[in-house]
């Protein structure tokens, strides 16, 4: 077992006095966490029927401890007809089979904790499948005592404020059921009911599906689709008041009896709708960044700082205990909902030329492919990915640079199998490969032959070595999760660089643009700046450090770690700042 993860997490009484995994003495462990986010149907299939199942996942866990990661967070595996690869569940307290049982995931949970590794799993709360035995006996008749569960109406012309998420396939957020004469309400796909959160009985059922899986020692939950719990006429049906207020109901009761788990909201909302959802520190613990990421990926194309550091400056302060989730890739198109119609634009002609990239309003691709394969700006993103403000999360397969297959339907294209070595089925199944539940991607660039983890994990210059160094170098120091962030303005717009702060320490960091000439990244490097850094009190700092985590010195991602301990440290990112606005690094 590889020895690079974190410390296995204790196990001591929960609230009910009961042993359990996961307990954590440190209430904030999600401010520091490195979050891989994976779909267990797509990790590793142990018993070849050609699905990913937990005793597969389980068995892959020193994989991800190797890599650094210290949590995990899961997609859906609960009892679902798939037709939204799970976010349409009809169980909530059980596994799908194909996944394997209750058993497995509690052996995995143990598994997983043992290594130090938390777990985050889903609470599709705003909608069920129509098969969930709670829709059958709602549309069953109109005094079903289950009617009230969802939200129902004579005609199709209510709440018409509320916009059309799933633009490609939905035509309307009302469906018709033929059963009980009446439309019900949707605000994804039509086979997704929404429930109805004005009834009290519904939010006492969520309330008991949360405390199922934190009894069996759960660390987190992803909130799906959380601005759309409560609908009012008038409104865009997105963020209310009753909204919130049912979020603090649930987080009141998560602090009372288990303190130490944590709420993740997905509102893919602009920055000053989605700071709401932090309260005064009463509503979620971490919500995901939206709006930064699109702008990333802006700046890396336009080699441009200014749009990263535009949102960022837009995005308002929040609580102490509070924190960013932030990602460059996910299970779900790039979602472009969150800018301009310009930026829309320019992403759409930069990143999605071929329109059979495109769903809804986003593109349905992966990182590797977006960036054209270039191992620079896959870096350079990854970089800046693991130094903003914020818990980053790295998709599966990203860190070897897996590929897409833009011909699979929705978004099934960023969802193949985990390509673990150039054998049969990518290493990922020993079924047939007519029985996989998804061919795993075997293009000339991208294929399984050419990227895996088996021949990734050989070189210490591959992308996975790479990215099992950035992590580690995260993880080694507080700053990035918790510190403050300041930018400093080079005179060259290329080159973003900004210092991110926690008491103590300071570290700099610099990204230039990939198409800088090399003799600009020599620059920072050259016996100048060193003369500058040495002439102050901190030179013995920059140099233990190269030794100390020589890894940062990459060309791409150059960190100065400043401690107080070396000098009066304020005057140091002004030196290196003043510095990068004489360099010619044009
Ligand atoms: C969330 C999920 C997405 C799903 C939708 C409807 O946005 O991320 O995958 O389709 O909710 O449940
Ligand atoms: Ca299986």
């Amino acid at each position: 077992m590889s020895t690079t993860g974190g410390s296995p997490i204790e196990s001591f009484p929960d609230a009910k006095g009961e042993v359990r995994f996961g307990a954590q003495k440190d209430s904030l462990w999600y401010k520091d966490a490195v979050i891989y986010q994976l779909h267990v149907r797509s990790f590793y299939d142990s018993n070849a029927d050609g699905i990913g199942d937990f005793a597969g996942l389980t068995q892959k866990l020193d994989y991800l401890q190797e890599l650094g990661i210290t949590a995990i967070w899961l997609l859906p595996f609960y009892p679902s007809p798939l037709r939204d690869d799970g976010y349409d569940v009809t169980d909530y307290t059980s596994v799908q089979a194909s996944y394997g049982s209750l058993e497995d995931f509690k052996s995995f949970l143990k598994a997983a904790h043992e290594r130090g590794i938390r777990i985050i799993i889903e609470m599709v709360i705003n909608h069920t499948s129509d098969q969930h035995p709670w829709f059958q006996e709602a549309r069953s008749s109109r005094d079903n005592p289950k009617r009230d569960w969802y939200v129902w109406s004579e005609t199709d012309i209510r709440y018409q404020g509320a916009r059309i998420i799933f633009l490609d396939t939905e035509l309307s957020n009302w469906a018709w059921d033929p059963i009980s004469k009446s439309y019900y309400w949707h605000r994804f796909f039509s086979h997704q009911p929404d429930l109805n959160f004005d009834n009290p009985a519904v939010l006492e059922a969520m309330w008991e599906v949360m405390t199922f899986w934190l009894h069996l020692g759960v660390d987190g939950f992803r909130l799906d689709a959380v601005p759309y719990l409560v609908e009012r006429e008038g409104t865009s049906c997105e963020n209310l008041p009753e909204t919130h207020a049912i979020i603090r109901v649930l987080r009141k009761r998560l602090d009372l009896a288990y303190p130490d788990r944590m709420l993740l909201a997905e509102a893919n909302q602009l920055p000053a709708d989605v700071c709401p959802y932090f309260g005064n520190g009463d509503e979620f613990h971490a919500a995901f960044h939206f709006p930064l990421m699109p702008r990333m990926f802006i700046a890396v194309k336009q080699e441009d700082r200014k749009p990263i550091i535009e949102i960022l400056e837009h995005t308002p302060a929040i609580p102490d205990s509070c924190q960013w989730c932030i990602f460059l890739r996910s299970h779900d198109e790039l979602t472009l909902e969150m800018v301009t119609d310009i930026e829309r634009e320019f992403m759409y002609g930069e990143y999605a030329i071929d329109k059979t990239m495109r769903i809804n309003l986003g593109i349905r691709r992966r990182l590797a492919p977006m960036m054209d394969n270039d191992r620079r700006r896959i870096e350079l993103l990854n970089g800046l990915l693991m130094s903003m403000p914020g818990t980053p999360i790295v998709y599966y397969g990203d860190e070897i640079g897996m590929g897409d297959n833009i011909y699979l339907r929705d978004r099934d294209s960023v969802r193949t199998p985990m390509q673990w070595n150039g054998g049969t089925n990518a290493g990922f199944s020993s079924a047939d490969p007519e029985r996989l539940y998804s061919s795993p991607i075997s293009n000339s660039v991208y294929g399984y032959q050419a990227v895996n983890v088996e021949s990734q994990r050989k070189f210490d210059h591959s992308l996975f070595s790479w990215m099992k160094s950035l992590i580690r170098a995260r993880n080694s120091v507080r700053v990035f999760s918790r510190g403050s962030i300041e930018f400093l303005y080079p005179s060259n717009p290329r080159v973003l660089a900004y210092v991110r702060q926690l008491d103590e320490e300071k570290v700099l960091v610099v990204n230039m643009s990939p198409s800088l000439p090399s003799r600009s990244h020599r620059h920072l490097f050259s016996p100048e700046c060193i003369r500058i850094l040495r002439n102050t009190p901190a030179n013995t700092s920059y140099f233990r450090l190269q030794n100390k985590i020589p890894d940062l010195h990459h060309r791409l991602l150059a960190h100065f770690h400043l401690r107080r301990a070396y000098l009066a440290k304020e005057h140091i990112p002004e030196a290196i700042a003043e510095y990068l606005r004489q360099s010619p690094c044009t």
